[in-house]
This record gives structure tokens, C-alpha cells and sequence, in this order.
């Protein structure tokens, strides 16, 4: 079967066919970041503006890419939440109005369970159960997860996430929107040490986060401070060594908690090559695996979503129903709420 998805839940537009024999035929994205910059943050009514603009025809260049045609899809499947409300009715509306027309099932799917399941689109892909580190811009969390649909929270950050943190220190360091990879670059030609930042919550006992007090403590280092080019990298460097050493410690702990052998890193902070590194050195140590989706597919995109519906379709003990008239999204949502197709 072939499912079109579609993730309009922030600032990215992305779409994917995914082909339940062929797997991932052609996806596209495009990004806001340009938009949105000047205003050092996504401004949710020109997301939602954007969308409309992007989604059908990003939807007809994968369609060509792939040698298909609106009617090969036998599924279509959207970012029902969590996310910017408007941003994800436009791909809700778009979605729902495509089924309607066409005459197959539509699937709303949860957008961390795509960032989630995202890593299994890899070979060799985990097999259940193993533990999950999300880790984007809104979320940070551990999950065991004993299936498609069977989440279950470990811990989680208790403010901000951490590509939030990533992006409110690029934001002091002054690297625009958004700043997480443009910190990771800095990062590669600083010296972790030459300052000092905390480890928040290393040893708590626990497997929670609390991440918005190390972007307080690079504000009081670098407030009122001409730093220069060197500085600043040693900076960024020892931030991204604190949360990394912290994102590290508490998946090998939340491994040894549950005698799981396998971790899969899932969302944008994924993508960032020190915590690929030291993760994967970590877990080589103790025999452990660990599995990350391509960088590209790190971020938002409409593939995790096409792929997320696939598995759910594949699992469905019955087929998901036509499109009705009517639907809403979700823009809070919680993971551990969801349930086996
Ligand atoms: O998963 P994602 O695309 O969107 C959400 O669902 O939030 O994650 C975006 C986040 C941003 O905060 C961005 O700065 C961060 O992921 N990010 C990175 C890197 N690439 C993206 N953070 C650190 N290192 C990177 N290489
Ligand atoms: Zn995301």
C-alpha cells in the first residue's frame, strides 16, 4: 500500500510516500527558517500561512518523483498534534480533504511517535522492546518502548528541552534561528573546560532533565562580556559537553533499569555528532546498541510520519476508518496516552 504523510506541526513542511513493500519511494522539505529568523523564533500565523502554500505542491513533486499518481495512494496520513494548532490544521485539512476525495482510510499520527519509530526505518532496525531518547526542540524524554503504540514515559525534562536549550544558548552567543547546528559548529572548534557549566540533575537518582538552568549559567558567563571568536567556541563546546555528558548518563542508567539492550535516539538533537559519539563509545563499552535514523530524517520530516502510519496500518487489527467531514488536531498530546493500532 502506499501512504502519502504529511508533517506541518512547526516550522517545516514535509512530505513522504511510503510504499509497504518498496519503503521510502521520495519525501521533500522545506524549511521556514528563512521566515521566521528575524524574528529569533517561529511565528505561528506565518507558519501556517506557509503551509498552504507548500504542501500540495511539494505534495505533486514527490508524486512525480515516485511515478505516481494521487490515485495509487491507498492511505494518507498527517501530524495530528502535538504542535502549533494552526499550523497543524493545515496539514489536517489537506489530509482530510485528499482521503475524502480519493476515498481511503486517513490517520492522524502523534508527531513524537514518528520522530520515535523513526529509527526503524534503518537496517538493521531494533526489535522490541528498546528504549527511546527523544530529544527535540519541545520535547526531551526516555520511553521504553514495547511496541508500535505502547509507550511507556521513563523521565522526562522538567522545563526546557534540549533543543531549546541549544537554541536559547545560540541565541546569547548570538547565532541567530535556530541555533542548535550552528552551536554544534561553533562547538567543534572550542575546548570543553576552559569555563565550567553544570551537569543539572547528573546524579538525581532519577531519569528527568532539567535543562533551562544551564542556559541561565551561560547568561551569567557571558553577560556584559566582549567574548571573542575563541571564547565563544570554548563556550559552546562546554555546553554542548554538559548536556551531552547529562543525555548520555541517563540513557545508560535508563538501559540498566530495565535490562534493556538497545537505545534508538530519536528528534533534532539527535543529529548532533558529539552525543552520536560519545553515545555510541558509551554503549560499545557496555555491549549495548544504539540506533539513529540519517541526520535528515533526525528533524521534522514527512517521512517518520508515512512510515509511522505504514507500521500502524501493518498492525491494524482492523482498517482505519474513511475520512469523515469532520476532524480536529491535537497541539497537546501525550505520547504515553497513545494505544497499539
Ligand atoms: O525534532 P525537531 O526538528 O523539531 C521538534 O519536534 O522540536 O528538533 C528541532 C531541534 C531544534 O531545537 C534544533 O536546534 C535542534 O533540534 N537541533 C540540534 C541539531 N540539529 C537540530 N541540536 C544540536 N545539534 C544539532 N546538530
Ligand atoms: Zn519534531
Amino acid at each position: 500500500m502506499l501512504v502519502l504523510g504529511i508533517e506541518t506541526s512547526c516550522d517545516e513542511t514535509g512530505v513522504a510516500l511510503h510504499h509497504s513493500e518498496r519503503g521510502l519511494l521520495a519525501h521533500a522539505l522545506y524549511t521556514q527558517a528563512a521566515l521566521h529568523a528575524d524574528y529569533g523564533g517561529v511565528v505561528p500565523e506565518l507558519a501556517s500561512r506557509d503551509h498552504i502554500r507548500r504542501v500540495l505542491p511539494l505534495t505533486q513533486d514527490i508524486l512525480r518523483q515516485a511515478g505516481c499518481s494521487l490515485a495509487d495512494l491507498g492511505a494518507v496520513a498527517y501530524t495530528e498534534g502535538p504542535g502549533l494548532a494552526g499550523a497543524l490544521l493545515v496539514g489536517a485539512s489537506i489530509a482530510h480533504g485528499l482521503a475524502w476525495a480519493l476515498g481511503v482510510p486517513v490517520l492522524g499520527i502523534h508527531h513524537l511517535e514518528g520522530h520515535l519509530l523513526s529509527p526503524l526505518m534503518v537496517k538493521p532496525a531494533p526489535a522490541f522492546p528498546f528504549i527511546a531518547l527523544l530529544v527535540s526542540g519541545g520535547h526531551s524524554q526516555l520511553m521504553r518502548v514495547a511496541g508500535v503504540g505502547a509507550y511507556e514515559l521513563l523521565g522526562e525534562t522538567l522545563d526546557d528541552a534540549a533543543g531549546e536549550a541549544f537554541d536559547k544558548t545560540a541565541q546569547l552567543l548570538e547565532l541567530g534561528y535556530p541555533g542548535g547546528p550552528a552551536l554544534a559548529k561553533l562547538a567543534e572548534r572550542g575546548k570543553p573546560g576552559r569555563i565550567t557549566l553544570p551537569r543539572p540533575m547528573l546524579h538525581s537518582g532519577d531519569l528527568d532533565f532539567s535543562f533551562s538552568g544551564l542556559k541561565t549559567a551561560v547568561m551569567t558567563q557571558v553577560k556584559g562580556r566582549a567574548l571573542g571568536m575563541q571564547a565563544r567556541a570554548d563556550v559552546a563546546a562546554e555546553f554542548q559537553a554538559a548536556i551531552v555528558e547529562v543525555l548520555v548518563a541517563k540513557s545508560l542508567a535508563a538501559l540498566a533499569d530495565t535490562g534493556l539492550q538497545q537505545l534508538v535516539v530519536a528528534g533534532g538533537v539527535g543529529a548532533n555528532r558529539e552525543l552520536r559519539t560519545r553515545l555510541t563509545r558509551a554503549a560499545e563499552r557496555r555491549g549495548l546498541q544504539v540506533f539513529y535514523p540519517a541526520p535528515e530524517f533526525c528533524t521534522d520530516n514527512g517521512a517518520m510520519i508515512a512510515f509511522a502510519a505504514a507500521l500502524r496500518l501493518t498492525h491494524a487489527s482492523r482498517l482505519s476508518p474513511l475520512a469523515s467531514r469532520s476532524f480536529s488536531v491535537r497541539p497537546r498530546w501525550d505520547l504515553a496516552t497513545l494505544v497499539p493500532a
